[in-house]
């Protein structure tokens, strides 16, 4: 049973193999890389260079070393890539037996009865059948650490390249810097897009602090990268203009160290959500979004989300004026609502966070006042059933697909009133505020391994 759930702890990561090394005769050496998402794939290379003119160069040593490197990193690209392949048609087997495993699992810990000799032989038969998948994992695990030295290498990169054309003057170095950075900045996204997956599991709950009344909103910076350290706090959802600030979690959890934003216009709901230093919320009584900025304290836009039911008109299941949900994840920024045409169900918009116009919108088909609450990880809404003790994950909706799919995730739901869930993408934790008390849960996210060639 042990070594089972170990497994589905480990997050499995996948290398998507790259192109071919395409040398590029007229420029002698080259950095290329991309990170596609158009359907999901992720593709991080790196194009070696022909051995050439750059040997001439009297003052080359430096450039030499660069493009060694630039091949070491080619080199552990193909490495990588070749594992995947390797790896990819046993994990597909072994993925469908692990699906029959969990299920048989789930029955046996509902009803331990159920499980007579016979068939705790076969679950331990099966068990025994996953157990080469632990090297495999463990692998992707390594390779996962290895993307990491690559990054690394790639800002050493940079550095080099930097110093060099400091020492040379211009030359096309120009040009090869900003192709470095570029791929630094892809390799990034690569990297985030490793990370992403599929909500398998939510831990048990850790409470932060007892604060504030029965509803509220508590939240740190969603933005990736970020390093913006700050918790801030809306207690109430009916009118409230009030946001503490708090230097740190260790200053939250202490009620310490903390300044007050008075909002200019007041909230609805506690769907807001603090996005690259700026607050988005619903103006109260109306479908409008505020984009306030914490350090010039003021609003920098607003807008309105057109069509959407306000004034508590449609809210989550616990109501609280929930009409409109904000929240980010690793894609960016969303709107989460629901309109008249719509008949109530559960809309999702991303918006573009500068301006606040809608870039796309999907129909979940959901009953938004059948969800307790809603949150996004990866572009896809996972929705509760409950804001009540028992709720559990209940809805996952893909915007990558446009599809849906009922699931079963459940969650300790300790104080039993949820008026608040979001997903923050930089730290991988659930924020959530349950009856006054500010509470944490980690989450698992899976990925199924997936190459170019398919
Ligand atoms: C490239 O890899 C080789 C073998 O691992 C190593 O000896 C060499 O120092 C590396 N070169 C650079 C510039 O990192
Ligand atoms: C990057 O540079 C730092 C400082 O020079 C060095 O300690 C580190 O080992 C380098 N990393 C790689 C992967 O080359
Ligand atoms: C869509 O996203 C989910 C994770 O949110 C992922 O598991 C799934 O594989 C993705 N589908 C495609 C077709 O990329
Ligand atoms: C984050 O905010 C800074 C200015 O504060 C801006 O330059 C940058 O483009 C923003 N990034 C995103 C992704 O919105
Ligand atoms: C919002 O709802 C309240 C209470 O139902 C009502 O009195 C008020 O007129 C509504 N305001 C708007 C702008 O719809
Ligand atoms: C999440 O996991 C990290 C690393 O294991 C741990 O330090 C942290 O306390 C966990 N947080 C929650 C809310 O479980």
């Amino acid at each position: 049973m042990h070594l089972f759930s170990a497994m589905f702890l480990l997050v499995m990561l996948a290398v998507m193999p790259g192109e071919a090394l395409y040398p590029r005769p007229e420029e002698g050496w080259e950095i290329y890389s991309s990170a596609q998402d158009a359907d999901g794939k992720c593709i991080c290379t790196v194009v070696a260079p022909a051995q050439n003119m750059c040997n001439r160069d009297p003052r080359s040593r430096q450039l030499r070393q660069l493009m060694e490197k630039v091949q070491n990193i080619s080199q552990s690209m193909e490495v990588l890539d070749l594992r995947t392949y390797r790896d990819l048609q046993y994990v597909r087997n072994t993925e469908s037996l692990m699906k029959v495993v969990d299920g048989k699992l789930k029955v046996a810990s509902e009803n331990p009865r159920s499980l007579n000799p016979k068939g705790f032989q076969e679950l331990k038969d099966k068990v025994t059948q996953l157990l080469p998948l632990l090297p495999v994992l463990e692998q992707y695990k390594t390779d996962a650490k290895m993307i990491l030295r690559l990054r690394e290498e790639v800002r050493n990169l940079s550095l080099v390249l930097m110093a060099i054309q400091e020492e040379m003057g211009a030359y096309d170095y120009e040009e090869l810097r900003q192709r470095v950075l570029l791929l630094e900045t892809r390799l990034h996204s690569c990297m985030q897009k490793l990370g992403c997956g599929k909500l398998t599991g939510v831990s048990n709950p850790i409470t932060v602090r007892a604060s504030g009344s029965r509803f509220g909103s508590w939240m740190t910076d969603t933005m990736i990268p970020s390093s913006d350290n700050r918790v801030w706090s809306m207690d109430g959802y009916f009118k409230g203009r009030r946001v503490l600030e708090y230097r740190t979690m260790n200053d939250f959890m202490k009620g310490q160290n903390f300044v007050q934003h008075l909002l200019p216009h007041p909230w609805a709901g506690t769907g807001h959500v603090v996005y690259n230093g700026s607050l988005y919320y619903n103006k109260y009584q109306s479908n409008i979004i505020i984009k306030y900025h914490f350090r010039s304290r003021s609003v920098l836009v607003q807008r309105s989300l057109s069509g959407a039911g306000y004034n508590n008109t449609f809210p989550y299941s616990w109501g609280g004026s929930s009409d409109i949900d904000l929240m980010a994840d690793e894609n960016g920024l969303w709107a989460v609502y629901t309109t008249i045409p719509n008949a109530g169900n559960i809309v999702i918009s991303r918006l573009e966070p500068q301006s606040l116009e809608v870039l796309q919108t999907w129909d979940t088909g959901f009953p938004k006042r059948s969800a307790g609450e809603s949150f996004m990880i990866c572009g896809t809404l996972y929705v509760t059933n409950s804001h009540l003790a028992g709720a559990k994950i209940y809805f996952a909706y893909y915007t990558n697909t446009s599809s849906y799919e009922y699931t079963d995730i459940p969650f300790h739901n300790q104080y039993s009133h949820i008026s608040m869930m979001d997903y923050n993408p930089r730290e991988r934790v659930l924020y959530t505020w349950n009856n006054g008390h500010q509470v944490l849960y980690n989450v698992t996210l899976f990925q199924v391994i997936k190459t170019s060639g398919d």
